[in-house]
C-alpha cells in the first residue's frame, strides 16, 4: 500500500524537520524526491542518507520568497527527470511578534515565502501535471491557521490563506485529476519548536489529549497517505495531524 514507484516528488524544506521527514518517507516508499530549500550543503545530506536507505533523490537549491526562483525550480524538476507527480509545499518560517510590534517587513517575509512561494510552486506545476492527468499537491499549513495564535498574526494569516488557496486549486483542477489537499500539523519537535522553553512546552503539551508533542514523522505519514494512489478520491480537505489538540 502507499507505494510511488515511478512517481517524481518535488518536497519545498526538505533541509530539515518536517520536510526532511518526508522525503525521505516518499523516498523510502519509491519515489524520486527532489529535495528543495536554500541551504545545499544541508539537502546534500539529506539526499545523502536517502541514498545510504536504497533511496533515489536530487536537489534543488530554491528560495520560496522569490517566485522567480520558485518557478526556476520546478522547470529543473521537470527538466531532469521529465514529470512532477507530487508536489509537497512544506517551506515555512515565523516572525513572531505582537500585531503592534509586527513591522511591514515582518508581515511580508512569512507572507512571501509560506504563501505566495507555495502559489509560484503550484502555479508552475500544474502545467505537468495537467499533462499527465495526474497530480497530489499537498500543502503544509499548521492548526494555528485553523485557530488563530496571539503573536503570529503574519504566520497564522499565511497558513489560514494556504488552506484556502489549498480548496480553490483542489477545484480548478479536479477535472485534470488532480487533487489539492492541505496537513495541519500541531505542536512538532523541530527547529521551528526547539526554542521553546521546557515550561512552554509542558504548557503545549497539556493542552494535547495524546499527551506528547508530534514528530516530522507523524506528518510525514498524513503527506505519504495524501500522495498515495489510494487518496484519489480526497481532495480540498484539511487533514489535522495535531495531537487531538483542535477537533473540527
Ligand atoms: N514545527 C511545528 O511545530 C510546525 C507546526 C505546524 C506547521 N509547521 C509547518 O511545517 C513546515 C516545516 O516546519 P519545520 O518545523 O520542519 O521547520 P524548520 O525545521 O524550521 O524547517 C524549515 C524548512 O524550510 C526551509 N525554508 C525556510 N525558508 C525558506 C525559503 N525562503 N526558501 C526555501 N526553503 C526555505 C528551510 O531550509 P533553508 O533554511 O535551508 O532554506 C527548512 O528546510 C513549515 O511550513 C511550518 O510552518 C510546523
Amino acid at each position: 500500500m502507499f507505494r510511488l514507484d515511478g512517481k517524481i516528488a518535488l518536497v519545498t524544506g526538505a533541509s530539515q524537520g518536517i520536510g526532511e521527514a518526508i522525503a525521505k518517507r516518499l523516498a523510502a516508499q519509491g519515489a524520486t524526491v527532489v529535495c528543495a530549500a536554500r541551504t545545499l550543503r544541508k539537502l546534500q545530506e539529506v539526499a545523502d542518507a536517502i541514498a545510504s536507505a536504497g533511496g533515489t533523490s536530487d536537489v534543488v537549491v530554491a528560495d520560496m520568497a522569490d517566485a522567480a526562483s520558485v518557478k526556476a525550480a520546478v522547470a529543473t524538476v521537470v527538466e531532469r527527470h521529465g514529470a512532477l507527480h507530487i508536489l509537497v509545499n512544506n517551506a515555512g518560517i515565523t516572525r513572531d511578534k505582537l500585531l503592534i510590534q509586527m513591522k511591514e517587513e515582518d508581515w511580508d517575509m512569512v507572507l512571501d515565502t509560506d504563501l505566495k512561494g507555495a502559489w509560484a510552486a503550484i502555479q508552475a506545476a500544474t502545467k505537468p501535471m495537467m499533462k499527465q492527468r495526474w497530480g497530489r499537491i499537498i500543502n503544509i499549513a499548521s492548526v494555528v491557521g485553523q485557530m488563530g495564535n496571539p503573536g503570529q498574526a503574519n504566520y497564522v494569516a499565511a497558513k489560514a490563506g494556504l488552506i484556502g488557496l489549498t480548496k480553490s486549486v483542489a477545484r480548478e483542477l479536479a477535472s485534470r485529476n488532480i487533487t489539492a489537499n492541505a496537513v495541519t500539523p500541531g505542536y512538532i519537535e523541530t527547529a521551528m519548536t526547539a526554542g521553546l522553553s521546557e515550561d512552554v512546552k509542558a504548557e503545549f503539551t497539556k493542552q494535547i489529549p495524546l499527551g506528547r508533542m508530534g514528530t516530522g514523522e507523524d506528518i510525514a505519514a498524513a503527506a505519504l497517505f495524501l500522495a498515495s494512489e489510494e487518496a484519489g478520491y480526497i481532495t480540498g480537505q484539511t487533514l489535522s495531524v495535531n495531537g487531538g489538540m483542535l477537533m473540527v
